[in-house]
């Protein structure tokens, strides 16, 4: 479906081109939102990377990545003609004066053929630390003075505690307004994460019910069977706290948490999501002995394949005390959510990757029915189911068909494929455009960021301060360390997974 909305002229200038981002995420989300009308008429995409490229060859880069990675498959040769003509590669070293003003050059000579100013986006797809250069080689090379008309984008980590994340913001600060400054969690890019505002507020069902007085608890759980693979570099100075819990899980549960917002602007949906990370227990160092718990994952076999324990993947410390895994007890302290757990869990090679919120619902006030009728009984259950089903169902309790009162536990689901016969666009798709029309409401905003690391900071600095003596502590294929199933189970609960084609 073509759109009729057309945005402003636009260079779209990316840091780190020649980078994974750009090929897997980047260049077919662009090529995407082409081949669907989204984009302007006039617009350029200049690549820029350290290695000396041709047009030619670096068209021929992000062909090769949108051929893989793109939703709609392999390009066509004519649509792709059409789009490379706008892609053009500049080789630049960002701690180079000389090189912004080559940008300069270029966005002035793009403004001069299209005879009008053109918005001009920064992509930072590059390691953290070149963050505070590029942006401080904008501003002196003149780059961002227009204020109305020049953004950046910035990709997580954004900060790597709390202070490296307030002395970012200040330095950002300084050049850039908060509305100039995009700062991506992909996660809220992706349709079923958008969903659930809509789920929540455009349904008038569900708010009396979305409190302490029938939610018994929350469970935010996103498990992966990826590795860390070649990430080490980066994820071995990271762990799952502060590359999964900081941002993806966080924000996930500042959607379910939040209060209506009166309408959906971007400051009026922050605000709420920010007041959430606020109302967050701060924990203790003794807190954080009893509410949070870390692994590591061992070597072991996935799907027939024999796969290497995290301190054996390439470039490795074979001694790492990084976290793999880690599942978090949270509580909101406001009047919605007093007394109510929100248990988040994430990790790496574990036996399935999904991504899923469980909404557990008190149980029924009064049981009518002998006891024998309801062996299978549940509380009811809100499932939304992220990644990779799509779905959201409500489970039931039932009369099941027969002679006799025998009760049990069925879905009422909606689900996307059976729902809808569009595809879903990509989550970098809904980012990238709406940081080109100016939209920030699936943006982090400084203070959010602040926030969220300000509630974490008490688990990393005891995990920093304690190594963990038994790492690795559970195995590729698993669910996990069993620390993390007690955290649950001294509750009363257990971790939720969709039944996947029988697949337990
Ligand atoms: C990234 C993390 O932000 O999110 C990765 O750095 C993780 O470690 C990824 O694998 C998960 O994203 P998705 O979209 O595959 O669930």
């Amino acid at each position: 479906m073509s759109s009729t909305k057309k945005n402003q002229p636009t260079v779209f200038v990316i840091f780190g081109g020649t980078g994974d981002l750009n090929a897997r995420k980047l260049a077919p989300a662009l090529y995407n939102l082409f081949l669907d009308g989204w984009l302007p008429e006039q617009f350029a995409i200049i690549g820029t990377g350290r290695t000396a490229l041709s047009d030619e060859k670096f068209r021929a880069k992000l062909l090769d990545g949108i051929n893989q990675f793109s939703r709609t498959g392999k390009a066509a040769k004519d649509q792709w003609s059409k789009f490379s003509e706008h892609v053009v590669y500049q080789m630049a070293d960002v701690k180079e004066a000389a090189s912004y003003q080559e940008f300069g050059k270029r966005i002035k000579a793009y403004e001069q053929e299209w005879k009008t100013p053109a918005n001009v986006i920064y992509y930072l797809a590059v390691s953290p630390d070149f963050f505070p250069i590029i942006a401080s080689n904008l501003a002196q090379s003149n780059l961002a003075d227009d204020t109305d008309r020049t953004r950046i984008v910035i990709e997580k980590p954004f900060g790597h505690d709390l202070e490296s994340s307030r002395e970012l913001n200040r330095l950002l600060g300084q050049i850039f307004h908060e509305r100039q400054i995009y700062r991506i969690d992909h996660y809220l890019g992706k349709e079923t994460v958008q969903n659930i505002m809509a789920f929540r507020f455009a349904n008038a069902l569900l708010e009396p019910l979305w409190n302490r007085n029938y939610i018994e608890h929350v469970q935010i759980s996103v498990t992966e069977q990826l590795g860390v693979g070649d990430r080490s570099g980066y994820y071995d100075g990271a762990g799952a706290l502060r590359d999964m819990i900081q941002n993806h899980l966080l924000q996930l549960l500042c959607l379910v948490a939040m209060e209506p917002p009166v309408n959906f602007t971007a400051d009026e949906v922050r605000n709420r999501k920010v007041d959430v990370l606020r109302a967050m227990r701060r924990f203790t160092p003794e807190d954080v002995r009893e509410l949070a718990v870390r692994g590591q994952y061992g070597s072991g076999w996935m799907e027939g394949k024999q796969v290497p324990g995290y301190r054996e993947e390439a470039d490795a410390n074979p001694t790492s005390n990084t976290e793999t895994f880690a599942a978090v007890k949270f509580f909101v302290d406001n009047w919605r959510w007093q007394g109510v757990p929100f248990y988040l869990r994430t990790g790496k090679r574990l036996h399935r990757s999904a991504s899923i919120i469980t909404i557990q619902f008190k149980d029924a006030p009064h049981s009518i029915f002998p006891a024998e009728t309801g062996e299978n009984w549940q509380q009811n259950r809100l499932v939304i189911s992220i990644q990779p089903e799509m779905s959201i169902r409500l489970q039931l309790q039932a009369k099941r068909p027969g002679l006799d009162m025998m009760l049990n536990t069925v879905d009422m689901v909606f689900d996307y494929k059976g729902t809808y016969t569009s595809e879903a666009p990509e989550a970098y798709e809904t980012l990238l455009l709406d940081t080109m029309e100016g939209d920030q409401t699936l943006f982090m905003r400084g203070d959010q960021v602040e926030a969220a690391w300000d509630l974490i900071m008490p688990i990393l600095t005891s995990w920093q301060n304690r190594a963990s003596q038994n790492f690795p502590n559970y195995s590729a294929d698993s669910w996990g360390p069993e620390v993390a199933e007690a955290l649950i189970a001294r509750d009363g609960f257990h971790w939720f997974t969709l039944p996947l084609n029988g697949k337990k």
